[in-house]
């Protein structure tokens, strides 16, 4: 055992090497930043950023330089804090804001964060707070026996951390097995179930050790670089979250047809097959919005140019779809292929290509596809023109957004050391590797920002760095099973957390690839029920793509008829549920809260409903179960407390805090409905804007007596940027349950946007009895019958009236959406 002294003199010999922390000896204050001087010329800054904030920068060589700011965090100062004073005791510093005690021992240097009423919630482990060895920074903190943690953003394995280890570096692994990591984004943000998150904001190889070295602490390490993480804490994870938001940024708000269905296929690649495919759809009138193509759909990478051959009439093709109501996505690969002469040259003239820092010319990077290439520099401010220039092209065209691709970059994992000699223009590859793609994304939108004003951004990605949110949404890359496609069983439930903790790092607009993506599809029969299940999870990620490598078809009806009708009605009920979607999209976009949550996050104390990977809540008001098992017809479920009804038959009563078996035949997904909740839907569509004027279908789940139930639906134009500048509706619905009937109330909210002049709203009660009397304002209205209500919804949008199912057991109340205020009374 070598002695600390002996330690603390090897110290002047190895400079870079701390193996505990020294003593803590002055501090010095400037504004909200107070750093702590220690012995060994180490340093600790805190920086408040609010009263639940803390930035956290410990430099070994005391000298807090930092090459590049942070590529993540766009606002510090969250909170104004005043004057931070520090506490000089005897053993230790304090500083306190409204929510922290923060405390900064002397003897050894330790850092420990209590609440405000002397609970601690974050501390140093021992005298191993910040250790450093030879460029590698590592915090050990301690861990509590309960102690649980959430996030890392998109990563596979169970959703809480504990007992595992995670790396951070972006990687391209196709067809990546459920235990892969690490995968190909790096969010190095993580909830602790002790109401605090660390956000370690460092670009290089970062490590996180939740327990897996000891029951008494865990870590976070980075390899280089200046060693900043923010603290931050919360009532919940939902405050911690928003927290987290607030310092990286809110996430893009996507336009409404992004969150319609979806279809690609690795060979989406021409023109002729487009057009069939979207035919296709509307003939069998299944629902769809977009129609992806593939990296294939471009002559040359990455040039922009429709392949020949391919397409003869890219804009006739695209002017074509927008008239069925489709819009087109493109791939686009970060990188100019040498084949490419002209374009390469261009770049290479103009020093637009990442170097190789041993000879100084553009680094020759072997790629999957198109021959060796040039690395684009988007560190290079220049380059941002040039690559908008080329973008705009297809754009122009009729495409609608991008699909960025390959943003690893790929062929560049841990593995392939070689390219650490990478020399970007800001920085060693060591160092931008991590946000490689998050530089090429915010190109993407700001170029496509700048030249199609008033619009607002699709782009989709596979690989970035913390804050990628305001910028592009993701999706969960290669997923599935690549030696044999039919035991992909195992991915799909994989992609449920994997799509979850994605949220959790600030993606709410996500999707799997529907199908898994990899493997080769040769028995479309002995593949339908995969499909069937993995679409009916898919059609509950916000974005819901079906993709699948090279030409393996997978269209929802290619897999008999019997998946087709299930697919089918799987993509329907999403199409109903766009009301209710769409409104916690603007959410999302407000907060950052995801919209597929893990059970964890809205029921924290109910330690099973914690310990459930595989089941998310769809917003606040709906939980899903997808059945995620071969052969699987009844599925055993978790509901958390409280009464939970069955959103098939809507009216099934389930009581929470138990598990419970369901029945679920391929034709159906086990959602349910929070007891007290009301949930906005419209009739199914072809696609997200095919009518304007539709009947709004407001389901109502009452509350139990003197409680109500609410919803505040979200509505704006879908596609411009109106929505920053306050144009949208919201309208209101709140129903009270009385001991003899229920009171609702509509109250709406135009802020230069209405949805339709000419609407009517439909209200849905799910009720036990059928009520005797109902009454609009103060009108009593007739009982006109649920089949004269149905059957011209969409032409008779003025008159008013009321219907009682004794099957169904549902009460419909239709009035004319007149935008005004409204109470409806039922006895
Ligand atoms: C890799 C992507 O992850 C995949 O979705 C895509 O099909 C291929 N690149 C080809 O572009």
């Amino acid at each position: 055992m070598i002695k600390k002294g002996l330690l603390i003199l090897l110290g002047f010999v190895l400079p870079s090497v701390t193996l505990f922390a020294a003593d803590c000896v002055s501090y010095t204050k400037k504004g909200n930043q107070v750093i702590f001087n220690c012995r060994d010329g180490s340093k600790l800054s805190l920086t408040i950023n609010s009263s639940s904030v803390v930035k956290v920068w410990f430099d070994r060589a005391g000298k807090f330089v930092r090459t590049n700011k942070s590529f993540a965090v766009v606002n510090e100062r969250l909170e104004e804090v005043g004057e931070i004073n520090v506490n000089e005791e005897p053993a230790c510093y304090e500083l306190f804001t409204a929510k922290l005690r923060i405390r900064v021992n002397k003897s050894p240097m330790q850092l420990q964060i209590f609440d405000k009423w002397q609970k601690l919630i974050f501390s140093d482990f021992k005298d191993k707070g910040h250790i450093s060895d030879s460029g590698t920074v590592k915090a050990y903190k301690i861990l509590r026996s309960d102690e649980q943690f959430f996030g890392l953003g998109e990563k596979t394995g169970p959703l809480n951390r504990r007992g595992r280890s995670y790396k951070m570096w972006n990687s391209d692994r196709p067809c990546y097995s459920v235990t892969e990591d690490p995968l190909a984004k790096s969010i190095p943000f993580f909830m602790s179930s002790y109401r605090y998150g660390i956000f370690l904001d460092n670009t290089y190889k970062t490590e996180f050790k939740f327990g897996t070295e000891s029951d008494e602490y865990y870590s976070f390490e980075a390899a280089g670089g200046a060693f900043v993480y923010y603290f931050v804490f919360g009532k919940d994870y939902k405050d911690i979250m928003e927290q987290y938001i607030s310092l990286t940024g809110k996430p893009i708000m996507p336009p409404k047809w992004a969150l319609g269905f979806a279809q690609c296929r690795g060979l989406y690649t021409k023109e002729s097959q487009a057009l069939e495919i979207a035919a296709e759809f509307r003939k069998r009138r299944i629902p769809c919005d977009i129609i992806y193509q593939d990296i294939g759909w471009t002559q040359n990478l990455q040039d922009f140019e429709w392949r020949k051959g391919n397409y003869t009439d890219p804009k006739g093709m695209l002017r074509k779809l927008k008239q069925q109501g489709f819009k087109m996505i493109v791939s686009q690969d970060p990188v100019i292929s040498r084949r490419n002469t002209v374009q390469w040259e261009e770049a290479e003239k103009s020093g637009y290509f990442v170097k190789d820092a041993r000879t100084g010319k553009s680094y020759d990077m072997p790629w999957p596809w198109g021959g060796n290439c040039g690395v684009v520099d988007f560190t290079k401010p220049e380059v941002a023109d040039w690559w908008g220039k080329y973008q705009q092209k297809p754009i122009d065209d009729g495409i609608s957004g991008f699909w960025t691709d390959m943003g690893e970059p790929a062929w560049s994992n841990e593995e392939d050391v070689d390219r650490l000699h990478m020399k970007h223009h800001i920085g060693m590859h060591g160092e931008i590797h991590n946000v490689y793609g998050l530089t090429w994304d915010k190109v993407v939108k700001e170029q496509f920002e700048k030249r199609n004003p008033n619009r607002r951004i699709f782009q989709m990605t596979r690989s970035a760095y913390a804050g990628l949110q305001r910028y592009t949404f993701g999706w969960t890359n290669d997923s599935g099973n690549g030696n044999d496609v039919l035991q992909g069983w195992g991915q799909l439930e994989n992609q449920v957390a994997v799509g979850i903790s994605a949220g959790l790092g600030g993606i709410p607009f996500w999707t799997t690839d529907i199908s898994g993506y990899c493997g080769d599809i040769t028995d479309y029969q002995a593949m339908s029920e995969l499909y069937t299940r993995w679409m009916q999870f898919g059609v509950f990620c916000p974005l819901s793509r079906a993709h699948h490598e090279g030409d393996n078809a997978v269209e929802p009806w290619r897999f008999g008829e019997v998946a087709e009708k299930n697919s089918k009605a799987a993509i329907e009920l999403k199409y109903q549920l766009f009301p209710y979607l769409y409104t916690y999209s603007r959410k999302a976009h407000d907060t950052g809260l995801p919209i597929t949550r893990g059970l964890f996050m809205e029921y924290p104390d109910d330690a099973e409903a914690v310990k459930i990977n595989d089941q998310f809540l769809f917003g606040e008001e709906m939980l899903v179960a997808p059945v995620l098992k071969k052969g699987e017809r009844v599925k055993k479920l978790y509901l958390p407390e409280g009464e939970w009804i069955d959103f098939n038959d809507k009216k099934t009563v389930y009581l929470g805090g138990q598990m419970i078996a369901y029945r679920a035949p391929l034709s159906t997904i086990p959602v349910f409905v929070k007891k007290g909740s009301v949930i906005p839907m419209m009739p199914v569509m072809q696609y997200i804007g095919e009518k304007k004027d539709y009947p709004l279908f407001v389901h109502i789940f009452p509350a139990y007596e003197d409680e109500s139930a609410s919803f505040e639906l979200y509505e704006d134009d879908g596609e411009d940027l109106g929505y920053l500048r306050g144009v949208y509706s919201l309208t209101k619905v709140t129903c009270t349950t009385l001991a003899n009937g229920y009171e609702t109330a509509i109250t709406p909210a135009d802020k230069d946007f209405r949805q339709s002049e000419n609407r009517s709203i439909v209200l849905k009660y799910h009720l036990d009895k059928s009520p005797s009397q109902v009454t609009i304002g103060n009108k009593t209205v007739k009982n006109v019958g649920e089949e004269a209500i149905a059957a011209d919804l969409e032409g008779d949008r003025s008159s008013a009236g009321w219907s009682w199912n004794d099957v169904t057991k549902e009460c419909w109340v239709k009035l004319p959406d007149e935008r005004k205020h409204v109470n409806i009374s039922i006895r």
